[in-house]
């Protein structure tokens, strides 16, 4: 079965962005062929490039996301992926709420995977300063290497 990864946050420009980024590149490390994809709940960013801060640390980690565009999550995607991974409870409880009954998807919090981190956000940098981007990019690393390995063992 091939599988399939959309991380959600609320504007897709900071956080599942650097999900997406993160996963990317641990599954290319791993050698394990999967979609990924990212979106957000709310509709603020709809074609807009990452947030400059996050650019910013993804490049700081050898990974250029400019070319990464802003899209709002739909009721397709609960088809199209075989797993969708929040980055926090309220988003969580939004996709939930959009999620149609015929859904196949996995929907889960992303941080669940993360061994000591089960029930936690990632929290949101957007109206922080640039040292939260770098939290940002050690949670969803973490939690990339996580479905990384429980993929790994699946398939
Ligand atoms: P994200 O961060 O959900 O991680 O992309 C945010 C980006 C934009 C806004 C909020 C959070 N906003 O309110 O515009």
């Amino acid at each position: 079965m091939s599988i399939s990864v959309l991380f959600v946050c609320l504007g897709n420009i900071c956080r599942s962005p650097l999900a997406e980024a993160a996963l990317r590149a641990e599954a290319a490390r791993a050698g394990l062929d999967m979609e990924v994809d990212s979106a957000g709940t709310g509709d603020w960013h709809v074609g807009s490039p990452p947030d400059k801060r996050a650019q910013a640390v993804a490049l700081r980690h050898g990974i250029d996301i400019s070319g990464y565009r802003g899209r709002q999550v739909t009721a397709e995607d609960f088809q199209r992926f075989t797993h969708i991974f929040a980055l926090d409870g309220e988003n969580l409880k939004n996709l939930r709420r959009v999620r149609p009954s015929d859904g196949s998807a996995e929907l889960r919090l992303l941080m669940d995977w993360v061994a000591g981190r089960e029930g936690s956000g990632v929290t949101d940098p957007y109206f922080g300063d640039d040292a939260g981007f770098d939290v940002t990019w050690d949670d969803v690393t973490r939690a990339a290497q996580a479905i990384v390995a429980r993929f790994q063992v699946e398939m």
